[in-house]
C-alpha cells in the first residue's frame, strides 16, 4: 500500500460497540453471523488509556461512533472521562438517534459537545424500508430532544437510487427550518450492505439540489471529507464524495474498534490491535502501535468513480468502524 508519511492526524474516531438497534441496507442489512463476544471488546477504562495516548500525541478531535454508540452502557460516564481530561477536546458523537430522546440530556451534561445524525427519509414507510425497522417518529423526537439541550447537531443523508433519492430537496428543506448543516453522503460500497441497493454519484446529488437552487461551491474545510456549498439563499450544506479520493491527502483521522484495532484507513482491512498494551497498562506499547499505524497510513481509498467492480467493493464493516 502506498503511505504518506508526515500527515497530521488529530481526529480518533471510537467505535464502543459494533451492535445496533437498526439494519440501514447500505451498512448490515442483516444481524450478523456474530457479534464480537462481550468479553472481547475493551472497557471504558481500557479504551481511555490509549486515548489519552492518542490526546497527548496531539488528538484533538474525538467522536464516539458504532454500530450505534448510545447501545453501549455507561457511555455518559465515559464521555465525562474524556471531557475532565481535556475539556476544550471537540468531542462528538455520530448516532442513528433513537435513543436520543432518553439520553440527550445526559451526553450533554456529561461534556458532548455535537453530534452527527443519520436522517435518510422523512417519509415513515421509506426511512422503514431503508433502517428495516419502523424508526422515523422515534428519530425525530431524539433530533428535537438534541437541539432542545442545546448539542450541536449535523445530519447525514445517503442517498440511495429509487429509495430516497426524490427527498433530497425535502431535507435540505428540514435542515434549513432547523439551522442544521446536512451532509449527503456517497454510498461507499461494501460488502455487508444490501446487494439490491444503488448509491448516487456527487454530481447525480448535485443536479437533484439544482433542479431548485442555484449552488456556489465553497471548497473543504480543513482535512473534512465534506466538500461545502452554498444555495443562493445563503444554506450551507456538504457532500461526502469518497469516490473522488481527493480528501485522503489530507486525511486526519485513524479509527479504534470497540475491541481494540487501530484501522488507519476505512476503506482496507488493515489494523493494529492495542488490546494487549491496554490490558496490561502499558502506555508506552500503546504509543508504539499507534506510532507504526500511522506511519502505515495509505494515501487513498480505492472506491472507483466507475461502476464498482469486485476489488472496489470494500469488505471493511462500517458498523465495526462507526462508518
Ligand atoms: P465532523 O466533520 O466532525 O462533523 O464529522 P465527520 O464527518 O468526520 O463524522 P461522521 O461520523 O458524521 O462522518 C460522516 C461520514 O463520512 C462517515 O460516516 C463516513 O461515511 C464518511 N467519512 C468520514 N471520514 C471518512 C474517511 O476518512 N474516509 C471516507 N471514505 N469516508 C469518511
Ligand atoms: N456508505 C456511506 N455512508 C455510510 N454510512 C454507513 N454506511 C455507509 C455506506 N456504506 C454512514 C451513515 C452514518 C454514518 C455513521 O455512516 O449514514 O451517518
Ligand atoms: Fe446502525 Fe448506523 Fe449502520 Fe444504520 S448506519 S445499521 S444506524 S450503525
Amino acid at each position: 500500500m502506498d503511505m504518506v508519511e508526515g500527515r497530521t492526524v488529530d481526529y480518533l474516531r471510537v467505535s464502543v460497540t459494533e451492535r445496533c438497534n437498526f439494519r440501514c441496507q447500505y451498512c448490515m442489512p442483516e444481524k450478523p453471523f456474530s457479534w464480537v463476544p462481550k468479553e472481547n471488546l475493551l472497557s471504558f477504562e481500557e479504551l481511555f488509556l490509549f486515548m489519552k495516548v492518542a490526546i497527548d500525541e496531539g488528538v484533538n478531535k474525538i467522536r464516539i461512533t458504532g454500530g450505534e454508540p448510545l447501545l453501549r452502557e455507561g457511555l455518559d460516564t465515559f464521555i465525562k472521562m474524556i471531557h475532565d481530561y481535556k475539556p476544550d477536546i471537540d468531542l462528538a458523537l455520530t448516532t442513528n438517534a433513537y435513543l436520543l430522546p432518553q439520553t440527550a440530556q445526559k451526553l450533554k451534561d456529561a461534556g458532548l459537545k455535537r453530534l452527527n445524525i443519520s436522517l435518510d427519509s422523512l417519509k415513515p414507510e421509506v426511512a422503514h424500508q431503508i433502517a428495516q425497522k419502523d424508526v422515523l417518529d422515534q428519530v425525530l423526537k431524539g433530533i428535537d430532544k438534541a437541539l432542545e439541550v442545546g448539542l450541536g447537531v449535523k445530519i447525514n443523508m445517503v442517498p440511495l437510487k429509487g429509495i430516497n433519492d426524490n427527498e433530497i430537496l425535502d431535507i435540505i428543506d428540514y435542515c434549513q427550518e432547523r439551522n442544521i448543516k446536512v451532509r449527503f453522503i456517497e454510498y461507499m460500497e461494501n460488502a455487508h450492505a444490501s446487494k439490491t441497493i444503488e448509491g448516487m454519484h456527487g454530481r447525480e446529488i448535485l443536479e437533484k439540489v439544482k433542479e431548485r437552487y442555484t449552488i456556489k461551491a465553497l471548497g473543504r474545510e480543513g482535512a473534512s471529507p465534506s466538500f461545502n456549498y452554498v444555495l443562493d439563499d445563503g444554506y450551507e450544506f456538504g457532500l461526502i464524495d469518497p469516490h473522488k479520493h481527493d480528501f485522503c491527502e489530507n486525511c486526519n483521522r485513524i479509527r479504534l474498534t470497540a475491541e481494540g484495532n487501530l484501522i488507519p484507513c476505512l476503506y482496507f482491512d488493515e489494523a493494529m490491535s492495542i488490546a494487549e498494551s491496554v490490558k496490561k497498562g502499558d502506555i508506552q506499547g500503546a504509543a508504539d502501535v499507534l506510532a507504526q499505524v500511522l506511519k502505515d497510513k495509505p494515501k487513498e481509498n480505492r472506491w472507483s468513480e466507475d461502476n464498482p467492480n469486485e476489488e472496489d467493493i470494500s469488505t471493511r464493516a462500517f458498523y465495526e468502524t462507526g462508518g
